[in-house]
């Protein structure tokens, strides 16, 4: 993405260190945080400083790198038994967003086949460049197979932050909405505020902005006016894991937008690469769902700092994540089409 005229990943690596958009800051402060060790790339992964499935996955990528880099002697044996050990410390990070546990595990099965320690880094680190690559690829694809649901004079409600700072670049959810601007036709977004980290207001409304795209941050509690007066005719969100039956675990408040969307006949599509299928996964009540502080609803963080706005002796509840099930999926745009949910089985290699 271009930020103040250069062009910007979401995550990086060079040498031994992760880069990443502070993405707290944002669209307040333009930071770039830096780690060097692949302890602190997990923090930064459950402090939320990048956040979003794919970027996550880049990022634990990149982090199970840093282990292998980290480690110091040449017994082979002693290596695996420190990556497994890193690689259930950096799965750990977060619990819901399944392309965090495909990258790490991805990372280091591609070792298996290495003769050395150094040969193991040396792979370790093409491999979790591999991942980072991949998805920009594959968000570009997703974005052609999704432009074609769009028409002109769509007005197309999304939720949370499925853009390029959920990704490496370009995003899933809206990727066939950048698809579809970037081809001429006029479209409108709204943009869920998503309370309680406000990833719609500071993030998704921050993108569309930078790209010149017509939209309107609305309230959490607004969707349902908007679909009623026939002013939203499509959704589509992002997805942090997908059950082998179609089921979505997606950012908190998905599932009430998706039932919205069925009673009152508008589509509703999910965005998301492969990886964030999980097929050993039968259905979304399998998923764990990540519980945050209580303090990410008590209060709002501003620009100035945190503010509260709640009663302080009362109890709050923060679940993450919901669980929509298939049945109010319209379809699933994928790299590799728009699919439905009897078709998942066929992603499966
Ligand atoms: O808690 P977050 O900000 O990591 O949640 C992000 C979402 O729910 C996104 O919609 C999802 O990860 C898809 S990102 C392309």
């Amino acid at each position: 993405m271009r930020i103040h005229n250069k062009h910007y990943k979401t995550v990086w690596f060079k040498g031994r260190v992760v880069y990443l958009l502070n993405q707290p800051a944002l669209p307040f402060k333009f930071e770039i945080f830096q780690s060097r060790f692949y302890r602190e790339t997990a923090k930064a992964i459950s402090d939320m400083v990048v956040r979003g499935a794919p970027a996550i996955g880049a990022t634990a990528g990149y982090a199970t790198a840093q282990a292998a880099l980290e480690f110091s002697g040449d017994s082979l044996e002693e290596f695996f038994e420190h990556m497994n050990k890193a690689g259930e410390f950096i799965k750990k990070a977060r619990p819901t967003a399944v392309d965090l546990m495909h990258a790490v595990d991805r990372v280091i099965s591609s070792l298996k086949d290495c003769t050395s320690v150094e040969e193991c880094k040396e792979k370790a680190v093409q491999e979790a460049e591999a991942i980072a690559n991949e998805y920009l690829e594959v968000c570009r694809k997703i974005g052609i197979y999704g432009n074609e649901l769009i028409a002109s004079g769509d007005k197309i409600l999304t939720h949370c932050n499925a853009g390029a700072l959920a990704t490496v670049d370009y995003g899933t959810a809206l990727a066939p909405i950048r698809a579809a601007h970037q081809a001429g036709k006029k479209i409108f977004v709204f943009v869920d505020e998503t309370r309680p980290r406000l990833q719609g207001a500071r993030l998704t409304a921050w993108e569309l902005a930078q790209e010149g795209i017509e939209h309107a941050v609305i309230a959490d509690n607004a969707a349902g006016y908007y679909m009623k007066n026939g002013e939203i005719n499509l959704c589509i969100v992002g997805a942090d894991r997908i059950a082998a039956n179609g089921d979505v675990a997606n950012k908190i408040g998905t599932y009430e937008k998706a039932v919205l969307a069925k009673e009152n006949g508008i589509p509703f599509f999910v965005a998301a690469p492969i990886t964030t299928f999980d097929f050993e996964c039968p259905t979304g009540d399998k998923i764990p769902i990540e519980e945050r502080s209580q303090d990410e609803v008590k209060m709002i963080f501003s620009a100035r700092g945190p503010v509260e706005i709640a009663n302080p002796n009362s109890p709050a509840k923060n679940p993450a994540f919901d669980v929509t099930p298939a049945k109010y999926i319209t379809g699933y745009i994928t790299e590799k089409g728009v699919i439905k949910s009897s078709e998942i089985k066929s992603l499966r290699k």
